[in-house]
């Protein structure tokens, strides 16, 4: 589109004109890149002027009980020399020894260095050097501060402003296997242990591997050398510039002027393959058994046309002379774009055609186009401070599409965004504990105040709301945006006044209210209006907003199959036509109508749904039922909106559908509703079931993408619902699969379904056999798919044996401990199990994963989904309340947003469960 229409409460219909000048706001709003105007500029991060006012926390106005830098000191150049032991020492600990030195310049004098330093034991006294004509002066004293994680360094003079000075330390720490800062990864190759050493730096533990001053805008050039074994390789950053077999060292070539947390360092005996494409050097790293089974061929085939693609997008060459990407067996996030090798989880990595499905596909692409992304937008140029994160991840969330689009062009994988990220997180920033995109510098300091801004709104919000500004800026206008060489004229302040206003206004209304509006469009009036949509209608949002949380609307609609105008016209009274609003969901809306265009509206999805297109069958699916879920409208107009699927074949509406049911699942499958429920699903699924039976007789893989994921759809509830054609089906395939281990006979999309129905189904042995082949499956997304089955299983015991699993690092991984969890607590045997564990172990999980892990907030979240009981709401406040003195961590929003969703839970079933009984016994 190329112009908008906005609306809002008060103002009514705002037209706005939008020129590419308008553009620059994208940025400009977020006022926070510490700006690297090109490569070869001379690299300064001036200081920020940021607020460094003390955090009410700190127990005294000493700098270093501050959680931020103070603004003294700017480094320029560190050069880090490490060397990983991959054996134990006598004492069975796992070490690194490194040394370090960090010439900086004092920006103003003072007689203190602070710097970084976490868990490092400083082996030699460090030194200071001048550079310039006047000695350094003598340290006096160094305290090291483990709560607020620094090395203060005392001087007996000034360090003088102006000056360059080099701070060299020596140093031991442990290569531990907690997956943050420099650690260890280890895996089984031939009956072999092996040891992987490698980083995990953002968003704080730079600092757990070398003191460095480990804040993103600190940026500096880096000189890195690694000590290792001959047998190994060891990558970094950089290119290897001398790699002297003799002494087993290798020296990288200086990094680009970067940001410690995109710093990585790994030494491994794996191996890879490459391509060169031009002048670039493309590498896919792994365990030797995994590259030599082809797994790394998907990743390297895709990468070069990406890279291509945001090449031509950002109109800026890939920075750097090499691209390296690396699997490794323990890694806690999905992936991490460290500037030249970027570090996966091996599931978002390797492919194996036979046995990994679809959506494994699917998800290594989107992965590698988001990390890919940030080599550009996130590495080159970098937010200032974490409290802007959204902007960095959002961005990246979005774009993964358009690249990912650009490796598999037949996919339409740009539609999907809308179910993974749009619809997501709409049903978490509708309940009033959600908080703005962006938040206050000042409110985000601690290292877990920071792993908490790594969430769904960061990420799927950040997405969703930059693609409603590329959609209604048009993406040619938002592109040029924000081509990196533009951006040194747009890093301005906010409360600039001779920015162009109109972006700005519009954005600022997303970014600094949490939330989104519903509009409700009354085509009996012709009124359309917003308001503030949230889940629970009796909460109050838990923060003021300066926007009084209204918002400029951009409007995109549909009268009778004939796309409109972007103005307002809206219907007269009584004409009997019907209008639908946000075409593709493009907009962070929802939408309501007055009755009769509903009922128009289901008319026409019974009679003509191609009329309506696909991604607005799941809009309006989803926007019915969490309409109902607020109250809005009634839960049965909600439920009629799943009529139509008995005669759909497409994916996006059934998963809709799927997802919203899923609710009702939690909520009732301990309920009477249960049974009806069954019935009317297993009756709507049969069409579907039968005609992926007739497509290919669940033989082939039909031919579209999203054809895929739908045939799994059709097999999953068919089963579930107790479709006898489909429980034959899979039983046959998985007893085939028993009989003849060495062949596994389910079609790899079928897998995860298959797996999970025949170890509910089954018992024991079943479940044996399954970890069994757990244990010997060589690729992760295999390992994956049977370890999300075996919390399918349906008997007590069993389930609690693989609860004290995920506490054995022998047997779940530590980064799969949480996910392994939240299954088992899916499954309604498991989820009192589930809890009752977390309950009796948090101290215990707490200290062990609370480290590098992004997840608390996910596992509680997790484990508390069903609760829907004044039972169980007690028992979380219970929870809360005994723990206190423990802590949640990044969990911490997460208990206060379970404790939200239970009343939302237990006052919705007080009000529906009557009507959905009854809805359910006669569907019409
Ligand atoms: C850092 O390492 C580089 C390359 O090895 C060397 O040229 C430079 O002198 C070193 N700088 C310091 C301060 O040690
Ligand atoms: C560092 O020092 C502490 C206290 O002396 C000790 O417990 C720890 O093991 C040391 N760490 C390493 C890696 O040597
Ligand atoms: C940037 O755009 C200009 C003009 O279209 C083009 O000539 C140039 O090759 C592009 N640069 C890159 C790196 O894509
Ligand atoms: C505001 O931004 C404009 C354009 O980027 C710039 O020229 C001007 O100096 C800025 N003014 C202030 C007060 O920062
Ligand atoms: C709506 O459009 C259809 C064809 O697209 C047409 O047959 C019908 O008359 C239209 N309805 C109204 C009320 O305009
Ligand atoms: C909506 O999305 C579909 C599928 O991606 C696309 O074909 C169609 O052109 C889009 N409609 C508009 C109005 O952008
Ligand atoms: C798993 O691997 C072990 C050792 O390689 C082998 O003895 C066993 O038969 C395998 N199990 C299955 C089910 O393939
Ligand atoms: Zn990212």
């Amino acid at each position: 589109m190329g112009k908008g229409f906005y609306i809002s409460k008060t103002v009514g219909v705002v037209g706005i004109v939008l020129g590419a000048g308008a553009l620059v706001t994208i940025i400009a709003l977020s006022v926070v890149y510490s700006q690297e105007k090109s490569k070869n500029n001379e690299n300064e991060v001036k200081p920020t002027d940021a607020v460094t006012s003390a955090p009410t926390t700190a127990p005294s106005n000493e700098p270093w009980d501050q959680w931020r830098l103070p603004q003294t000191l700017s480094p320029q150049t560190y050069n880090v020399t490490l060397w990983p032991r991959l054996e134990p020492d006598p004492t069975g600990l796992y070490i690194f020894t490194g040394m370090s030195s960090v010439v900086f310049r004092c920006v103003e004098k003072t007689n203190l260095i602070l710097i970084h330093s976490n868990k490092l034991n400083m082996t030699k006294q460090p030194t200071l050097m001048a550079l310039g004509s006047k000695p350094a002066p003598i340290i006096e004293s160094i305290v090291m501060h483990t709560k607020t994680q620094y090395m203060a360094i005392h001087l007996k003079d000034e360090l003088t402003a102006g000056e360059s000075y080099e701070l060299y330390t020596e140093f031991v720490g442990e290569l531990a296997d907690d997956l943050g800062g420099f650690y260890r990864s280890e895996y089984n190759e031939n009956g072999v242990k092996k040891v992987v050493a490698t980083t995990q730096m953002q968003a704080t533990d730079a600092r757990k591997a070398f003191p460095c001053f480990d804040e993103p805008a600190m940026k500096a050039v880096f000189h890195i050398t690694l000590y290792h074994d001959p047998a190994t390789v060891a990558l970094s950053n950089g290119v290897v510039i001398v790699d002297s077999t003799l002494v087993t060292r290798t020296t990288f070539a200086a990094t680009e002027v970067m940001s410690t947390y995109l710093l990585a360092f790994i030494v491994s005996d794996f191996g890879f393959i490459e391509q060169n494409i031009d002048k670039l050097q493309i590498r896919i790293f792994a365990r030797q058994e995994a590259i030599n089974a082809g797994q790394g061929e998907y990743a390297l085939i895709v990468t070069g046309p990406i890279l291509k693609f945001f090449e031509r997008y950002y109109n800026v060459s890939y920075p750097l002379p090499k691209s390296d990407q690396i699997a490794l067996p323990d890694f806690n996030a999905g992936a991490m774009e460290n500037w030249g090798l970027i570090t996966y989880r091996e599931t978002a990595l390797l492919y194996d055609k036979e046995i990994s499905s679809n959506g494994n596909k699917e998800r290594i692409v989107t992965v590698i186009a988001h990390e890919l992304a940030h080599q550009w937008f996130g590495n080159l140029v970098t937010l200032r401070w974490w409290n802007d994160l959204w902007l960095n991840e959002g961005f990246a969330s979005y774009v993964e599409y358009l690249g990912a689009a650009e490796a598999e062009p037949d996919w339409n994988v740009k539609d999907l965004i809308v179910l993974n990220d749009v619809h997501r997180v709409f049903a978490i920033d509708a309940l009033a504990s959600s908080h703005p995109l962006s938040s206050k510098e000042e409110e985000i300091q601690k290292p877990e105040q920071i792993s908490e801004v790594f969430d769904t709104i960061s990420y799927s919000k950040g997405a969703s709301v930059l693609r409603m500004l590329s959609d209604f800026l048009t993406e040619a206008v938002f592109t040029q945006g924000l081509q990196v060489k533009t951006l040194p004229s747009c890093a301005v302040d906010r409360n600039n006044n001779s920015l162009p206003k109109t972006v700005q206004e519009i954005m600022d209304r997303w970014v600094l209210q949490m939330g989104f509006p519903v509009v409700t469009i009354d085509t009996t009036t012709g009124q359309i209006t917003q308001e503030h949509f949230l889940l629970d209608p009796e909460t109050k949002p838990d923060r003021p907003s300066e926007f009084n949380y209204e918002w400029f609307v951009p409007i995109s609609w549909t009268k009778n199959e004939t796309t409109q105008p972007l103005y307002w016209l809206l219907n007269k009274n009584g004409e009997l036509t019907w209008v639908l609003a946000n075409i593709n969901v493009t907009g962070y809306y929802r939408v309501n109508y007055d009755n009769d265009n509903w009922q128009r509206l289901l008319n026409v999805l019974q009679a003509s749904r191609q009329s309506i297109p696909v991604i607005n069958r799941a809009q309006l699916i989803d926007d019915a039922f969490n309409l109902a879920k607020a109250g809005i409208i009634e839960t049965t107009l909600a439920l009629r909106t799943t009529l139509f699927l008995n005669s759909e074949t497409e994916y996006m509406p059934w998963e809709a559908a799927l997802d919203n049911l899923d609710y009702f699942y939690l909520m009732f499958d301990r309920t009477e509703v249960y049974g009806h429920m069954q019935k009317y699903v297993g009756r709507q699924v049969k069409d579907l079931f039968d005609y992926f039976t007739r497509l290919t007789n669940w033989q082939d893989v039909p031919q579209g993408h999203t054809d895929q994921y739908n045939q799994i759809n059709a097999l999953r509830v068919a089963c579930s619902t107790g479709n006898e054609d489909c429980k034959t089906l899979i039983t046959n395939w998985f007893k085939q699969w028993m009989d003849n281990p060495n062949v596994n006979p389910i079609k790899a999309n079928l897998r995860s379904t298959v797996y999970c129905s025949a170890i509910a189904a089954g018992g024991e042995e079943e479940w044996n056999f399954a970890w069994e082949q757990f244990q010997n499956a060589t690729i992760a997304s295999e390992k994956d798919k049977l370890r999300a089955a075996m919390a399918c299983a349906t008997e007590p015991w069993l389930l609690n044996r693989y609860l004290k699993y995920t506490l054995d690092p022998e047997k779940i991984r530590k980064q799969d401990a949480t996910s392994t969890i939240i299954n088992i607590a899916s499954n309604v045997v498991g989820q009192p199990l589930a809890w009752d564990f977390v309950r009796a172990n948090w101290e215990y999980i707490f200290k062990q994963y609370g480290g590098g892990s992004f997840s608390f907030s996910n596992l509680i979240n997790g484990v508390t989904k069903r609760f829907s009981t004044q039972f169980e709401l007690q028992q979380l406040i219970q929870f809360k309340d005994d723990n206190a003195h423990i802590g949640f961590g990044s969990g911490s929003l997460a208990i206060q947003q379970s404790i939200e969703r239970t009343n939302a839970n237990i006052k919705w079933i007080e009000k529906n469960q009557k009507a959905v009984l009854d809805w359910f016994k006669n569907p019409s």
